[in-house]
């Protein structure tokens, strides 16, 4: 687990717009060359419209023209661990790969996973 980076997703976390779910998610996505890229989940009255924090950062860096990615970590205060949902899941394989993805909560626990064991046989380019 890495401090700052988990750091920066709990003050991204802070930021989120989730007046409906009242659950806030951070992320903080690191670059192969060490920048930070962060995001928070962004809820919307139709529901159906949220982004997920993974999201929100990941569009942050491909949108800043960045292509090579590290590492994700995820900050909640859930009771449990909370991987990412099906949907990031996809879009964190198809533009960063197998790296490896740091769960926390703010309640005290960590997991870490490699993506390919979050998203076994994974639809891709061929
Ligand atoms: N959420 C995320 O931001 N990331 C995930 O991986 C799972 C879910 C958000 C979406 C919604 O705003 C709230 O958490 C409840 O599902």
């Amino acid at each position: 687990m890495n401090p700052e980076l988990t750091a920066k997703a709990a003050a991204a976390r802070a930021n989120a717009v989730a007046p409906y779910s009242g659950f806030k998610v951070g992320a903080a996505l690191e670059t192969k060359d060490g920048n930070v890229y962060t995001g928070c989940n962004i809820e919307n009255v139709s529901y159906g419209l949220t982004v997920c924090a993974e999201r929100v950062a990941l569009w942050k860096a491909l949108s800043e023209g960045t292509r090579e990615f590290r590492q994700i970590v995820i900050v909640t205060d859930a009771p449990v661990v909370t991987p990412p949902c099906g949907a990031c899941r996809q879009l964190l394989w198809e533009y960063c790969g197998d790296m490896p993805v740091h769960l926390h909560s703010l309640r005290g626990f960590d997991q870490e996973y490699r993506l390919a064991e979050l998203l076994p046989h994974p639809f891709d380019r061929f």
